[in-house]
């Protein structure tokens, strides 16, 4: 075998694909991408070097750079999400929620949480972390025509259950969580409230969504590169200190050791970067990424889709959600593929199997970080009616489609703004 030749195959394969995401549309709601100056930081010696516990305290030696680094990503944290505890190591948003399981519960303790069909991530299922940590779900009833909790029967049902953690936020995330009133019933039965911004993050720090920290959660994890546009990673935000009260120590404990090792130093100088770029920059981005959601769902609307939560103004997040007919999630996902917008197929309320569900989610997260307005939600209105309304051949529609992404690869709402966001960094020259 030569294996420089495998080496290079796996290079290549990169490079197609950041030619593929250049060309396209990329509507994937939990995706972003890279700022200049984030990019960099992945190319960094941090990659690689381990710096166990917390800033000053550390098992590892090397760490009086890094040690800088994490303590301005934790400050950056806490101004940007107004909060007084920040924790910025878990590796990803699962494994944030993983770290608050292994802090708050013990295995068979109860937890009240969405069903995946109406919603919630897959960490808060039987499948997912949540069944890793052996406990016990009950799920909240739904409006799906609101297509948000039904909040008088989650009340209920915590009010029955009194479960140890009452667990909020979703993967189909269309309207802010009516978060006070279930908060109050969670605390009136011991419960603590988690509210998983894993999607909203962006749209939080960016003050256009709820402020869960302040409507009664108490704690809030995220992913740090879905609606907040950094790095790969996760993120935990409280607002009670670790000197305020033990929970919080076994919070930081759920982390390391609970959770991780080394924590992906890399990945944390770059989320330092993303939290200033937002503070910078994440209002307007975020009211922008709102307006550019309901115009695109407006559109298809008006253009004949069935978009979930008509009656309520379609959406408040990044998030449209519509049904394309049983079972046919995978099949208009696919012919969007092809016509050069990737989205992914999705369940919405009624469906039973995760691998024929009847929706299409999408994302206007990272056309909205291109520069796009509501002027580019009504053309990319009309290529999915191409596709999936009108029939027409996808092949066709994808050349029009990467004719328009012609003039959107520049990266917006960043320091340095401008640069090629899809454009391959050569460190090795053949
Ligand atoms: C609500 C929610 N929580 C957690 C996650 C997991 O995030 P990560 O991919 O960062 O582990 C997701 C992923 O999309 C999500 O939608």
């Amino acid at each position: 075998m030569d294996w420089l030749k495998e080496a290079l195959f796996v290079r290549e394969m990169a490079m197609e694909n950041n030619r593929m995401f250049g060309d396209a549309l990329p509507m994937i709601a939990s995706e972003n991408i890279l700022s200049p100056l984030c990019k960099e930081m992945l190319i960094t010696d941090f990659h690689g070097r381990y710096a166990e516990g917390n800033p000053g305290k550390r098992y590892y030696q090397g760490c009086k750079f890094f040690d800088e680094v994490e303590s301005k990503a934790i400050e950056l944290a806490k101004i940007l999400f107004n909060a007084k505890y920040a924790d910025v190591r878990p590796t990803s948003g699962t494994v944030a929620n993983m770290a608050v399981f292994k802090a708050w519960t013990k295995p068979s303790d109860k937890v009240t949480v969405l069903d995946t069909a109406d919603g919630a991530h897959i960490s808060f299922g039987k499948w997912g972390a949540a069944g890793l940590r052996g406990l016990e779900l009950h799920t909240y009833p739904f409006d799906s025509e609101a297509m948000n909790i039904d909040v008088d029967g989650a009340i209920a049902t915590i009010r029955k259950v009194e479960p140890k953690l009452a667990l909020f936020g979703q993967s189909v995330f269309l309207f802010p969580t009516p978060l006070k009133e279930l908060a109050d019933a969670a605390h009136e039965v011991g419960a603590k409230v988690v509210y998983d911004a894993a999607h909203v993050l962006g749209l939080i720090a960016g003050g256009k969504f709820q402020q869960p920290l302040k409507e009664g959660a108490d704690v809030m994890t995220g992913s740090t590169h879905k609606t907040l546009p950094g790095p790969q990673g996760g993120v935990i935000l409280a607002n009670k200190t670790r000197d305020e009260s033990q929970d919080m120590k076994y919070l930081d404990w759920g982390v390391f050791p609970g959770v991780t090792s080394s924590y992906h130093l890399h990945h944390v100088a770059a989320k330092a970067i993303a939290f200033a770029e937002h503070l910078a920059f994440g209002k307007q981005y975020a009211e922008q990424i709102i307006k550019n959601a309901k115009k695109l769902a407006e559109e298809l609307y008006n253009h004949g889709f069935d978009v979930l939560g008509s009656n309520h103004g379609f959406t408040e997040s990044h998030q449209i959600l519509f049904k394309v007919g049983k079972e046919k999630g995978g099949e208009a996902a696919q012919k969007l593929e092809e016509a050069g917008i990737i989205a992914n197929m999705n369940m919405v309320p009624g469906d039973e199997h995760p691998m024929r569900p009847s929706g299409i989610r999408l994302g206007v997260q990272e056309l909205t970080r291109l520069g796009m307005k509501e002027g580019e939600m009504e053309e990319i209105a009309k290529f999915f009616k191409r596709v999936l309304i009108d029939g027409e051949e996808p092949a066709k529609v994808k050349k029009d489609v990467v004719e328009f992404k012609k003039n959107y690869r520049k990266i917006h709402y960043c320091f340095y703004e401008g640069e090629d966001a899809y454009e391959y960094i050569k460190l090795v020259q053949k």
